[in-house]
């Protein structure tokens, strides 16, 4: 009895899901199948009824493709609305493909029909596409001011949907974007790519890219500089200072005693107890790396 429940359970289930596939499937394939059916006019057509559209249109970048840029493609209006002679005939706003009414991938893909190269190639599989974001979220093919058809400047563009990376960047301690001297796509390129949409294969390698001076290779190195800068650091804001994930001796002392052990009983020897009231960087001022020991001979980074 149990058993037969669950299977007629079952089956309302499965026919459930079956009609809601016929049903989204027919919606989407309405926009293809009239595509078919049409043929393409060329956009001095379109001109005709859409004539501010048209004139800045020919001002963006699509508007000035050449054929040798984009071989074998449809250019003009109907690259990404599709064919146009039923619209045309009908003047049906049903009748043409608007990019808006599709679903992301979908209107992802019409762009992707050109832009195969990197980074888009990577588009398909990077957080933005499958958290369900579009190229034309972020990207306006009709739009005339700024650079690269962005609907906003970045950061402005990233803000709007990252609203806490606002305060991270009003943090006192911040990498200098609002102070314009660099953007967010400085170091993320947000068509997919590695981790975190960075624009290398490790945080490392990109922070070198900007701070040479801490790659080394130095004869002393501090391990967790080798091994990743975000152990201390955050790349976006901090409340203390140098982007520092915390203040000294915090920061030290996840890690280290700091100077409380055997030879250096920092709460019992006044010679030692400075090193608790001092930030620990005012002895050990070479804490990214060394090329020269300490007195002692070992590489404690002081000088
Ligand atoms: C004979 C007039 C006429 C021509 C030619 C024409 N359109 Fe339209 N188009 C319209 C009308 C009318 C509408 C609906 C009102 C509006 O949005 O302006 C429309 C709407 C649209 C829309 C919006 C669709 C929607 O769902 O909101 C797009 C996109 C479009 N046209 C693209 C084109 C393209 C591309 C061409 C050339 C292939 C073209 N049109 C040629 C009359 C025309
Ligand atoms: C590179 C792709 C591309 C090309 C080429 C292009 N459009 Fe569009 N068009 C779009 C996108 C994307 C939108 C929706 C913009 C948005 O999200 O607000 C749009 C919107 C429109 C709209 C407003 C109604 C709607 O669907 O939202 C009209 C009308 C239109 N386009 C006509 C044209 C005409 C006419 C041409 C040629 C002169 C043209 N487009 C060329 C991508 C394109
Ligand atoms: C017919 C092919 C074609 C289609 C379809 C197409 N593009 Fe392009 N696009 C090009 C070419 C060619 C260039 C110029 C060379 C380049 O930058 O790759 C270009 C340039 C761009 C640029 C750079 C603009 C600049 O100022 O440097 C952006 C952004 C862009 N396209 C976005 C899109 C988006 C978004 C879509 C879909 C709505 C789209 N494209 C659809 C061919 C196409
Ligand atoms: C989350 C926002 C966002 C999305 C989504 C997005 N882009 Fe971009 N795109 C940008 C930004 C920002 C730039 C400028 C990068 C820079 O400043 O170096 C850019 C630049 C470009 C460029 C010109 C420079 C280059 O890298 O070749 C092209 C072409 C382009 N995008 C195409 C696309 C296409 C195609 C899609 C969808 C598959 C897409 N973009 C999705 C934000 C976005
Ligand atoms: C239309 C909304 C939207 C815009 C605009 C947008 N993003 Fe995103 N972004 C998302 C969503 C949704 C996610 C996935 C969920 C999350 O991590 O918040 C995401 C994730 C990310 C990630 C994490 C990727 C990972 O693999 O963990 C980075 C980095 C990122 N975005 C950077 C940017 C940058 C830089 C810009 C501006 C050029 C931008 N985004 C613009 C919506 C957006
Ligand atoms: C100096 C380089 C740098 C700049 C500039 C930068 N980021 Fe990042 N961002 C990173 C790194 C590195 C990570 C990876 C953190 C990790 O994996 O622990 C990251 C991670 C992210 C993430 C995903 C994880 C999280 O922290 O939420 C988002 C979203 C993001 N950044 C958005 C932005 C936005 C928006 C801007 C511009 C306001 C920006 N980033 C500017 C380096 C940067
Ligand atoms: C695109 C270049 C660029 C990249 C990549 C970059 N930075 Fe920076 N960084 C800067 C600039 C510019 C400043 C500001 C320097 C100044 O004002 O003198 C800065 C400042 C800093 C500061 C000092 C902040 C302060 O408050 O004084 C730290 C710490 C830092 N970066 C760490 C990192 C780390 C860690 C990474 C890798 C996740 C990284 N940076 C990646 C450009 C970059
Ligand atoms: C063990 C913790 C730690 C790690 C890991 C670390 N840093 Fe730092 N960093 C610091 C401290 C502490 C300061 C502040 C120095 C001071 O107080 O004199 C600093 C300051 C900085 C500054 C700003 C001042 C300056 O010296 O130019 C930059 C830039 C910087 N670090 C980059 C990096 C980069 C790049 C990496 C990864 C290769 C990295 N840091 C890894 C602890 C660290
Ligand atoms: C994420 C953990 C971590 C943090 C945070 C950290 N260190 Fe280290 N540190 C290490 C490791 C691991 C070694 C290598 C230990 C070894 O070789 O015995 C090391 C080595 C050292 C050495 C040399 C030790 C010796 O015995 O020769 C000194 C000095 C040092 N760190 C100081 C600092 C200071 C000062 C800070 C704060 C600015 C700091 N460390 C933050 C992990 C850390
Ligand atoms: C007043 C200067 C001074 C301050 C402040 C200081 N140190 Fe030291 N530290 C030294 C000296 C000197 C040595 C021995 C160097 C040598 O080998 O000649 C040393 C050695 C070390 C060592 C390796 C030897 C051991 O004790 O295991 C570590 C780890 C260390 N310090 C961590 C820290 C941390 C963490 C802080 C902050 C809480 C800190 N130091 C603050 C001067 C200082």
């Amino acid at each position: 009895m149990k058993v037969n429940k669950n299977i007629i359970v079952g089956i309302c289930i499965i026919t459930f899901f079956v009609f809601y596939l016929l049903l989204i499937n027919n919606t989407n394939s309405y926009a293809k199948k009239k595509s078919i059916e049409a043929t393409y006019v060329g956009s001095e057509t379109c001109k005709e009824c859409h004539e501010d559209t048209f004139n800045k249109f020919k001002s963006t970048i699509h508007g000035r493709i050449a054929d040798f840029e984009a071989k074998g493609q449809v250019l003009g209006c109907e690259a990404c609305h599709g064919p146009g002679s039923v619209h045309v005939e009908e003047q049906d706003p049903e009748k043409i493909v608007s990019l808006k009414k599709l679903t992301p991938q979908e209107s992802s893909k019409i762009c992707l029909n050109c832009h195969r190269e990197e980074p888009q190639i990577a588009w398909p599989s990077s957080t933005h596409a499958l958290s369900g974001i579009s190229c034309t979220d972020c990207h306006d093919p009709h739009q005339t001011r700024g650079k690269f058809l962005l609907k906003s400047k970045d950061p402005k563009l990233c803000f709007q949907c990252h609203r806490e990376k606002i305060a991270s960047m009003n943090y006192p301690s911040h990498h200098p974007i609002k102070e314009k001297k660099m953007k967010c796509s400085s170091c993320h390129d947000t068509h997919g790519t590695f981790r975190a949409n960075l624009r290398a294969e490790t945080i490392n390698e990109l922070c070198f890219s900007c701070h040479a001076e801490k790659q080394g290779p130095f004869t002393y190195e501090h391990a967790p500089v080798v091994e990743n800068c975000l152990l201390c650091h955050d790349s976006h804001g901090t409340i203390a200072n140098n982007l520092l994930k915390q203040n000294q001796p915090f920061l030290c002392m996840q890690c280290h005693p700091g100077h409380e052990d055997h030879y250096h009983p920092a709460v019992t020897n006044p010679e030692w107890r400075i090193s608790f009231y001092t930030k620990c960087t005012q002895c050990h001022s070479q804490i990214h790396g060394s090329d020269f020991p300490s007195l002692s001979g070992h590489g404690r980074f002081t000088r």
